[in-house]
């Protein structure tokens, strides 16, 4: 008889997750038995991460646009509560890079990273605050804990800086005291909120640079040589599934009883 899966039943919701890292943890999710939201800002890759999570047996909605968009939040949660009765785990997962030493960044740079990776996930999280606390009060007096998650994602650029980096990790810096407070702010309600500090990961980000418009995407070519030869203990970047098994860590009950920390995913880089 094979095992229930561990997030049988659990509703979750994932920005982000039409590409890389996200699309593995809606995977990741979806095959542990949640049923999954996912976002993307574009429709095409939202409705093939959902095509996926429907070919491994789980069940999803779509809720496609910017993250930075002002009712996101609001829409992102309804589609949860309307699509599948609940809300049990939200992995704050959208972003972007766009670098510059700081004497050539505009505010439109540092403004535009900060919104995404900062404003974004306060605005959904501000949102779920009702459902969570409406669902605590209601298992509380049923004399039940259950626990839900919250899992922000920061950066070892947040924790240790990055030159050309001044706009994200500024921003990966400050999800980290957004993940702090709400610990404090949500244990009431048992909502376990955690943070992965992701390292150098094969996506978008660590592509090659390139040039999209006025942004560079990407980094340095010699860049990914020199980090997986001096700087990553593992000596490699990791994949997507390995970035999306550090978030399962705080998705899954094993983590029931710890809330408000940082852990590292980047082989072995520490800070
Ligand atoms: N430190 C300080 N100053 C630097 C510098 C550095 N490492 N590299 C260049 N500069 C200075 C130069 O000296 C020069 O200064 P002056 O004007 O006084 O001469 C100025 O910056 C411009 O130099 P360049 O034109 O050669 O450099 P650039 O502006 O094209 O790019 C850079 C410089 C922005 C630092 C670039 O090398 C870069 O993008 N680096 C960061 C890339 C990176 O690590 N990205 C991480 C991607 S992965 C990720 O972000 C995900 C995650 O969570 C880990």
């Amino acid at each position: 008889m094979s095992a229930v899966p561990k997030l049988d039943g659990k509703v979750a919701i994932v920005t982000g997750a039409g590409r890389g890292i996200g699309r593995a943890v809606a995977l990741k999710l979806a095959r542990e038995g949640a049923a999954v939201v996912v976002n993307d800002r574009d429709e095409a890759p939202t409705r093939d991460t959902a095509v996926s999570i429907a070919k491994a047996g789980s069940r999803s909605a779509i809720c496609v646009g910017s993250v930075t968009d002002v009712d996101f939040g609001e829409r992102f949660v309804k589609t949860a509560l309307d699509e599948f009765g609940g809300l049990d785990v939200v992995v704050n997962n959208a972003g972007y890079t766009w670098d510059s030493v700081i004497q050539k960044m505009s505010d439109e740079q540092f403004q535009a990273i900060m919104d995404v990776h900062v404003t974004a996930p306060f605005r959904i999280l501000r949102a779920a605050s009702e459902p969570f606390r409406k669902f605590a009060k209601q298992e509380a007096s049923e004399g039940r804990e259950v626990f839900r998650k919250v899992v922000n994602i920061s950066s070892v650029v947040g924790t240790g800086g990055n030159a050309g980096q001044v706009n994200y990790a500024s921003a990966k810096a400050a999800v980290i005291g957004m993940t702090k407070t709400l610990a404090k702010e949500w244990g009431r309600y048992k909502v376990n909120v955690n943070c992965v500090a992701f390292g150098f990961i094969h996506t978008a980000m660590t592509q090659p640079l390139s040039s999209t418009g006025d942004k560079k995407v990407g980094v340095p070519p010699d860049l990914i040589e020199k980090l997986e030869r001096d700087f990553i203990p593992l000596g490699r970047l990791g994949t997507p599934e390995e970035a999306a098994d550090g978030v399962y860590l705080f998705c899954s009950p094993e983590s029931n009883y710890i809330s408000g920390q940082v852990i590292t995913v980047g082989g072995g880089i520490v800070f």
